[in-house]
């Protein structure tokens, strides 16, 4: 089985979503979204990787695959829970209406139905696809409540004696929202309450997921046609510290949000409860081309998220960051499994690692990947953070085709796919010496 350390990517062919993210009888479980037969999106499986400790990560056999009528062209993202010691997948399953002639993996026009369905393993490993052994729940027979073509990606967890489950939806394709249910056995759900914020939030809510952690509670979402300035963005996922209800599930969602990462590529992060109980993330790291070795989509390495005074954090995962171990020269040979850069950067200072460029200016950190990523209509080759709230300590984790930025203990991050980072690493600017330390992750 393929075995990759610290940065955990496409086996081969295609990956999008993160699913079913969880620790269970010992393993980290991350699930993904995965087309098997080529390097393109197409009628989704759930590929599936395991670790014992976030930072070595072995891809294992398919879990999910298609075998029924309502999950005939598809098994979108769900999450997982355990329940009396068995491990529950809870995922959307698609039926195209009107198949695409020229493709069938795909179909005309979003002439699709969404369902929701379960399916469960005694040891996180085996899943029966086959033998009638997957369950539909909760049904959209209810146009009032759901959209039955864009209602998917259920994030299902415990509360007291409840489950609790929100869906992503869109209210007739003109704004998202979110769709609360509970249940006493996870078999049975009943609609519990629903939530929206308006059109300049993005016409579909994918992937949402609600929790509490440390310092608050947080909604996330990946809106579809995110409104930025006005201006139509891409795709967007983010994030807001609200009030929730648990019994009612009634939402206060405000008007303030963060951008999940202030690169462009992170999408449709999950998130789940690690072996000590802080709450951790993982997100796809969408890719415009397929790499030189056959594959695209990867995931950003594990982070915690807690509240601070009302600001969502995003700190490296505290095992990612004992993995870069060895402190090494600046100017040696970078390690295979790439190397994290730690340093305080003045106004105007430089790090440039490998031919991508983090700046500081002013109170913001600013990224540019022109030299490390293929320029066409539309890329995003620049990102910049907000105003920082003070000092600039970066932590920037390399690796050949992902550069993560941790601003500030995760105050906020930056990350960009990168293709052929060069092997170099040089700093410049007007400020003090500046001091940075090289890591290595080599065992
Ligand atoms: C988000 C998403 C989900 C859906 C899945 C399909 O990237 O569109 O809403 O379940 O990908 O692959």
């Amino acid at each position: 089985m393929k075995t990759q350390r610290l940065h955990l990517k496409a086996p081969d062919n295609w990956v999008n979503d993160p699913n079913g993210f969880i620790y269970y009888k010992g393993y980290y479980h991350l699930f993904y979204q995965y087309f098997p037969y080529g390097p393109r999106w197409g009628t989704m499986h759930w590929g599936h990787a395991v670790s014992r400790d976030l930072v070595t990560w072995e891809h294992r056999d398919l879990a999910l695959y298609p075998t029924m009528r309502e999950d005939q062209n598809g098994c979108f993202s769900g999450s997982a829970v355990e329940k009396d010691g068995k491990l529950y997948l809870i995922y959307t399953g698609v039926r195209y209406e009107v198949v695409n002639p020229e493709d069938p993996h795909t179909c005309l026009d979003d002439q699709f139905e969404s369902a929701q369905l379960m399916i469960s393993s005694e040891d996180g490993f085996h899943f029966d696809n086959e033998n009638g052994k997957k369950v539909i729940i909760p049904p959209i027979t209810d146009p009032a409540i759901g959209d039955r073509t864009h209602t998917r990606d259920p994030k299902v967890w415990k509360s007291g004696d409840h489950w609790y489950l929100v869906l992503g939806s869109t209210v007739g394709e003109k704004y998202g929202e979110v769709l609360f249910y509970r249940s006493d056995d996870l078999h049975t759900w009943t609609y519990v309450d629903k939530a929206f914020k308006g059109p300049e939030y993005g016409w579909m809510w994918e992937c949402p997921d609600y929790f509490e952690t440390k310092g608050g509670k947080v909604l996330i979402l990946s809106a579809m046609g995110f409104l930025k300035n006005g201006e139509k963005e891409k795709n967007q996922s983010i994030c807001f510290h609200v009030e929730f209800d648990q019994s009612s599930c009634r939402i206060e969602i405000p008007d303030v949000y963060q951008f999940l990462d202030c690169g462009l590529d992170l999408y449709a992060p999950q998130t789940t409860l690690d072996a000590e109980g802080r709450r951790i993330l993982s997100a796809w790291v969408r890719m415009p081309k397929v790499t030189d070795e056959g594959w695209i989509g990867m995931f950003c390495t594990p982070r915690v998220v807690e509240v601070r005074d009302g600001h969502i954090f995003f700190p490296m995962h505290p095992n990612v960051r004992a993995a870069y171990s060895q402190e090494i020269p600046a100017g040696s040979q970078r390690a295979k499994d790439g190397y994290l850069v730690s340093l305080d950067l003045e106004d105007g200072e430089e790090l440039d690692v490998g031919g991508f460029v983090i700046r500081r200016e002013g109170d913001r950190i600013c990224t540019d990947r022109s030299a490390v990523f293929p320029s066409f209509p539309g890329a995003h080759l620049r990102s910049e953070t907000p105003a920082l709230k003070g000092g600039c300590h970066l932590d920037v984790v390399v690796d050949k085709d992902l550069v993560e930025v941790f601003v500030n203990e995760g105050e906020c991050v930056i990350s960009n796919a990168v293709y052929g980072l060069e092997d170099k690493i040089g700093c410049s600017g007007e400020g003090k010496k500046m001091t940075m330390h090289i890591f290595s992750a080599q065992r």
